[in-house]
C-alpha cells in the first residue's frame, strides 16, 4: 500500500494529562500542525516548528478554520431508538414497555435496520461523534447493520445484539441458546475487522434469566478481548424488582459479579442507585460507567453522582454518554451541558476541560481506548472535529466577548448545539461537513 499523508493546519487543543487531577491538562496549540500518515498522526505540535516535514513528504497543509478537536466518544446509546427520542411523559419501565420495546420490534427486517443504521451513523458524524459504544435490538441483523454500516465510514465502532429472555414481548426475546449462537456468530464475523469491537449486550438483568446471564459470562470468559454492555440502577423502581428477582444476590451490581460479567471491559450505563457494595464492587472489578444525564434528566431517573465516580478513580473509569432515545439529543455538547447542570445540583462544577475529557480523552482510557483514540498526539488514529460557530449570532457574540479557550469550551457547551460541528474527520479524512451539507441541503430544499 502507498502512504498516504495528509497535513492540517490550524487552532487546536487536546489533554496532557487528566483536568480531575491536574488543572494545566488541556493544552491549547494556537497555531497546530497535524502530519497523518496512513490515518495515523505522525507530528502534532507547533505549526513553525514542525513545517520542515512539509518540505520532506513534498506536501503542503490545508488550512482548517476552527477549533479542531478529539473526536467525541459517546459510552452508551440505542442506535434502534433514534426515530423515539423525545418520547413523552413515562418513567423507565412504562417508557421501555410502552415506546421503546414497540420501536425495536421493526427490527425484525433487515431493510429498517439498514436504512437506521445509515441514519445514525450520518448522526453521529453531524454531531462530532467518532466512536460509540452502541445497543442494537435482539435481532442479530441489527447489528450486522450497524457494523456494515461503521465498515463503510471507517468508524472505530463498539456494538452488539441485545440478549433478553424475558419480561419483554415474544418477539422481542431469545433464548439462552440463541442468544449466545447469534452473539458468537457475530463476535467471529465483526469482532476486531478493521476498526469494530464486539460488546456482549445483556440489555438488563430483569430482561434476562440466570442461565442468560450466565451464558453471557461463558461468552466473555470465551472472548476475553470483548466488551460487556449493560444498564445498572438506573430508575428506583427498577432497583426494587431486581432485588426480587434475584433473591440471592447481596445489591444490583453483585447479580453481575455474581454470572462473571464484570472486566475492567465491562461498561455499565446510569449507575444511579449504587449503594455501598456497588461501589466497592465497581472498584474492585475497575469497570466503567457511563453517566448519561440528558436521559437521566429525561426519563426522571435521577442524579448520577460524579463526584464519588471520580474519587474512585483510576480503579473506576467514567465517561460521557447520550443514551439515546432515553436522551434527547445525541449532540456531545448538549450531554456535557446537561452533566455540568447535574454536577452543580450537588454543588460539584464541572469545569469545561473536565467535560470535554469525559467525552474524549477520558472515554477513550474509560474503554482501554486511549492507545488508539480519544487525543490528538502521535501514534492515534486521527478521528477529530472542527468546532466552529456556524449560523448562530447569539453564540459567535458570546465568543468575541471570552478571554481564555476554557470560556469558549464552556460557552460552546451552554450555548452550543450539532451547528458548531463544523467538520468531522475519519482516519483523517472529511466525512462530514456543515457547510456543504447545508449548502447541499438548500439547493435541494428548493
Ligand atoms: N434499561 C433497560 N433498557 C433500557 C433502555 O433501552 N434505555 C434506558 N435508558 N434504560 C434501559
Ligand atoms: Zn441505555
Amino acid at each position: 500500500m502507498n502512504t498516504e499523508y495528509i497535513a492540517y493546519r490550524g487552532e487546536c487543543i487536546r489533554f496532557s494529562g487528566n483536568p480531575f487531577q491536574d488543572q494545566q491538562a488541556l493544552e491549547y496549540i494556537t497555531d497546530a500542525l497535524l502530519i497523518i500518515e496512513n490515518g495515523r498522526y505522525t507530528y502534532v505540535g507547533d505549526y513553525h516548528s514542525g513545517k520542515h516535514r512539509l518540505a520532506t513528504l513534498k506536501i503542503s497543509a490545508t488550512k482548517i478554520s476552527g477549533l479542531i478537536c478529539p473526536g467525541f466518544v459517546d459510552l452508551h446509546c440505542h442506535y434502534p431508538q433514534i426515530d423515539i427520542i423525545g418520547s413523552y411523559g413515562k418513567q423507565l419501565l412504562d417508557w421501555l414497555n410502552d415506546y421503546t420495546f414497540p420501536a425495536e420490534l421493526a427490527f425484525a427486517d433487515p431493510t429498517h435496520c439498514q436504512a437506521t443504521a445509515k441514519k445514525f451513523i450520518s448522526s453521529c458524524l453531524r454531531n462530532g461523534v467518532t466512536t460509540a459504544a452502541v445497543y442494537c435490538t435482539v435481532h442479530p441483523q441489527s447489528a450486522a447493520a450497524l457494523f456494515e454500516e461503521s465498515l463503510t465510514r471507517n468508524m472505530r465502532m463498539i456494538a452488539g445484539k441485545v440478549l433478553m429472555n424475558r419480561n419483554a414481548p415474544t418477539d422481542l426475546c431469545d433464548t439462552v441458546q440463541s442468544g449466545y449462537d447469534d452473539s458468537e456468530a457475530l463476535i467471529n464475523r465483526y469482532h476486531q475487522k478493521q476498526r469494530l469491537s464486539y460488546a456482549v449486550t445483556p440489555r438488563f438483568a430483569p430482561t434476562s434469566s440466570n442461565e442468560q446471564l450466565e451464558s453471557c459470562g461463558a461468552l466473555l470468559q470465551k472472548h476475553p478481548s470483548v466488551y460487556c454492555q449493560t444498564h445498572v440502577a438506573e430508575n428506583k423502581d427498577e432497583v426494587a424488582w431486581v432485588a426480587e428477582l434475584f433473591p440471592q444476590s447481596s445489591s444490583y451490581l453483585s447479580v453481575y459479579r455474581d454470572f462473571n460479567l464484570l472486566t475492567p471491559k465491562t461498561i455499565l450505563g446510569h449507575a444511579i442507585y449504587f449503594n455501598e457494595q456497588d461501589w466497592s464492587l465497581a472498584k474492585e472489578h475497575q469497570i466503567t460507567l457511563a453517566h448519561c444525564p440528558s436521559s437521566n434528566l429525561f426519563i426522571g431517573s435521577g442524579l448520577f453522582d460524579m463526584g464519588t465516580a471520580i474519587a474512585h478513580q483510576p480503579e473506576i473509569t467514567t465517561g460521557l454518554a447520550s443514551d439515546i432515545g432515553g436522551g434527547t439529543n445525541l449532540c456531545p455538547l448538549a450531554t456535557m451541558n446537561e452533566a455540568y447542570k447535574v454536577s452543580q445540583l450537588q454543588s460539584n462544577s464541572l469545569t469545561a476541560a473536565q467535560c470535554f475529557w469525559l467525552q474524549t480523552t477520558g472515554a477513550a482510557q474509560a474503554l482501554s481506548l486511549h492507545g488508539n483514540i480519544g487525543n490528538i498526539e502521535e501514534g492515534l488514529e486521527a478521528d477529530f472535529i472542527v468546532l466552529r460557530a456556524n449560523d448562530s449570532q447569539d453564540i459567535q457574540q458570546r465568543l468575541a466577548s471570552a478571554e481564555s479557550i476554557e470560556e469558549k469550551l464552556f460557552v460552546m457547551i451552554m450555548m452550543g448545539d450539532n451547528r458548531l460541528i463544523d467538520a468531522t474527520y475519519i482516519m483523517g479524512q472529511r466525512q462530514h461537513s456543515y457547510q456543504i451539507e447545508n449548502y447541499a441541503h438548500h439547493n435541494s430544499s428548493r
